[in-house]
């Protein structure tokens, strides 16, 4: 028996293929068919279709049936594509060993096109016909030896010059679509060649197997750069162009005290390879789409912190961002991520040639931890935000922390966010005084004024204690709030009561809030403070004068000098401004007193 082909037909008859697209694309109906955004390609505008039996990108000429979908959506081979849609059916696929030995070769054979292609534009590219092309890559600064290292061809200007060069080894138009070297209609039929008159740029996987090309027009011109379409070789969400020299680099043996050199992302094509022949040998590029998780998987592989690098112009500025809201979600402790901002208009390449290797080594040692970057990236250019503003400047610091699932993460990323958030934009009225930038970093603050006390665990589950009573103090004490270097297991609540409050659904009352605690799942952050039994503070008993009071002696003990003289400007200010209402004296009266505590000195019995 060969290929069970009548399985596979019942296979494909009884997998709807719009619901398995349909679970990665939104798909819409087009007459008898469907469309969507491609997932191959990163495209806004639909042109992608869905057909009873196969689907068609026009955009990117991705082309094929309900298995090869699940093969290039999931990196899978035929075997497994068939495993997975055959169980999610409810079938047994037969045991026959054949199917798979035949797809091994058949996908052998893909590789044995590309490579014979890979011959033809090569060598055409050191004839009289792809002179032009390699007077081109020679002018744009690449050595000899780099055009040959990595294998840089010419596609001959007359199209069809591919299909006759591969006939005479049995090649046929249908296998150079399947391996990707044609455009093709949406039956699949071979309809041209897809590379002519270009540059060609072969991609390796991370083995350094040929499974695609780019190619780049001489000059000025539409499109720019082709890649080759999703094929069973070629999965562009998973492949990095420059992977394989770049893995082999980092992990080849070097002498003691030698360091590897950085993983690095770069935009495209050209910077990798400028990059490479300047001695950066970790250099890699997307396929001209934005890093997907799979590729981030694919560099940690290789690197525990790989450097991106983007444009430090506002769309390098946007494709960072974008970068880091697909990586948060898998930080973990033990692989991150770096952020490097070039200058405004530059790329790697240009860099590299202008200013000299050692100018472009600088930055790349200059890469600033993902943490550090973030609050400029989402926050940079914000100057002087109104209430609304800094309402969704916050709640978007706050949802993008919540990214990361790691939860000490997580509560690390948010503390460092609105600690920046809150140093940067103080509420008008309260600006901090000159010459002190970095006097609430809470590292700073413990450093420099604290007393060390060994009961600060006691004062601040106190403290939250107290705020969980009296809920309409957290919006006034948010910013001492933040600044809190609490245990890692109060952080969550003040996460609740942060988020709470910045979205305005904070309960007014204790034992509202305690309700909501418990109707949202959320007791659990409440448990830590409850821990030490006997404290005698009884709940909802406690004024709010006092209360508000005793929460800032409690702070003041804590960071007393910086408590002084947050307090001493306040009030001066108070005074000097003659803006204040009558809520904001007594606000103000409450640090007073509180202050005047921590001068008499230790606490009250009553306070505890
Ligand atoms: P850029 O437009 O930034 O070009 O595209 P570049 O790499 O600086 O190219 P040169 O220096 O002008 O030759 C970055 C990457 O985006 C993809 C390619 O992968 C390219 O390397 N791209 C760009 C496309 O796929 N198609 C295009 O038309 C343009
Ligand atoms: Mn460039």
């Amino acid at each position: 028996m060969a290929i069970d082909s009548n399985f596979l037909d019942e296979l494909r008859a009884r997998t709807p293929i719009t619901s398995v697209i349909g679970r990665r694309v939104k798909l819409a109906r087009s007459g008898r068919n469907w469309k969507g955004c491609c997932p191959f390609h990163g495209e806004k505008t639909p042109s992608f279709y869905v057909y009873d039996d196969h689907f068609h990108c026009f955009g990117c000429g991705v082309h094929g049936d309900v298995i090869s979908f699940v093969m290039q959506m999931e990196g899978k081979n035929f075997p497994e594509a068939v495993e997975e849609l055959s169980s999610a059916a409810g079938m047994e696929v037969p045991r026959d060993t054949r199917v798979t030995q035949e797809e091994v070769a058949h996908v052998r054979s893909l590789g044995d096109v590309l490579e014979a292609a890979q011959a033809v534009w090569s060598a055409a590219l050191y004839r009289p016909e792809g002179r032009a092309g390699l007077e081109y890559l020679l002018g744009r600064g690449l050595s000899r030896e780099t055009i040959a290292a990595f294998g840089l061809g010419w596609a001959s200007a007359g199209r069809g010059h591919l299909v006759e060069a591969l006939a005479p080894l049995g090649i046929t138009p249908e296998q150079m679509a399947q391996a990707g070297l044609m455009r093709v209609d949406e039956d699949g039929r071979p309809k041209g060649e897809l590379f002519w008159g270009r540059v060609t740029f072969p991609i390796r996987d991370r083995k350094g197997r040929l499974v695609s090309f780019g190619g780049r027009i001489l000059g000025d011109g539409q499109p720019k750069y082709l890649n080759g379409p999703e094929t069973a070789l070629f999965s562009k969400r998973r492949l990095l162009f420059g992977l394989d020299r770049a893995r082999a680099a980092v992990r080849a043996p070097r002498p003691k005290g030698v360091a590897a050199p950085d993983l690095v992302v770069v935009e495209g094509y050209m910077d990798v390879i400028a990059l490479h022949q300047a001695g950066f040998t970790g250099a890699v590029a997307p396929l001209g789409t934005a890093l997907t998780p799979e590729q981030l998987d694919v560099l940690w592989q290789v690197d525990r912190a790989p450097i991106l690098c983007f444009d430090g112009d506002g769309a390098g500025r946007r494709a960072a961002v974008k970068a880091a809201e697909t990586g948060l979600p898998l930080l973990a402790p033990d692989h991150t991520l770096r952020i490097c901002l070039l200058p405004d208009g530059e790329d790697p390449d240009s860099l590299v040639r202008q200013r000299g290797a050692q100018f472009v080594a600088e930055f790349f040692a200059a890469a600033s931890p993902l943490s550090s970057v973030l609050f400029d990236l989402l926050v940079g250019g914000v100057a002087n935000p109104g209430p609304e503003e800094r309402a969704a400047l916050r709640r978007r610091l706050t949802e993008v922390a919540a990214l990361i699932p790691d939860k000490t993460l997580a509560s690390e990323y948010r503390a460092t966010l609105l600690d920046r958030f809150f140093a940067t934009f103080r509420p008008q009225g309260r600006g901090r005084a000159k010459g002190s930038p970095a006097g609430f970093a809470a590292g700073a603050v413990r450093d420099t004024h604290t007393v060390e006390l060994d009961n600060a665990r006691e004062l601040q589950r106190l403290m939250l204690l107290l705020l969980i009573d009296h809920p309409k103090l957290v919006a006034e004490m948010e910013e001492a709030l933040c600044r809190l270097d609490l245990p890692v297991d109060f952080a969550p609540l003040r996460g609740v009561l942060l988020d709470l409050s910045a979205e305005g659904r904070l309960p007014q009352t204790g034992d509202d809030l305690r309700a909501w605690l418990s109707e949202h799942g959320q007791e659990a952050t409440l448990a830590p403070l409850m821990r030490v039994e006997g404290t005698g503070l009884s709940h909802g008993d406690v004024e709010t004068v006092a209360a508000r009071t005793r929460w800032w002696h409690f702070y003041g003990l804590l960071y007393r000098d910086q408590f002084v003289r947050e307090v001493t400007d306040d009030v001066a200010r108070f005074f000097s401004e003659k803006t204040g209402d009558i809520g904001q004296w007594q606000r103000l009266q409450a640090r007073l007193e509180a202050m005047e505590r921590l001068r008499r000195g230790g606490l009250d019995d009553a306070d505890i």
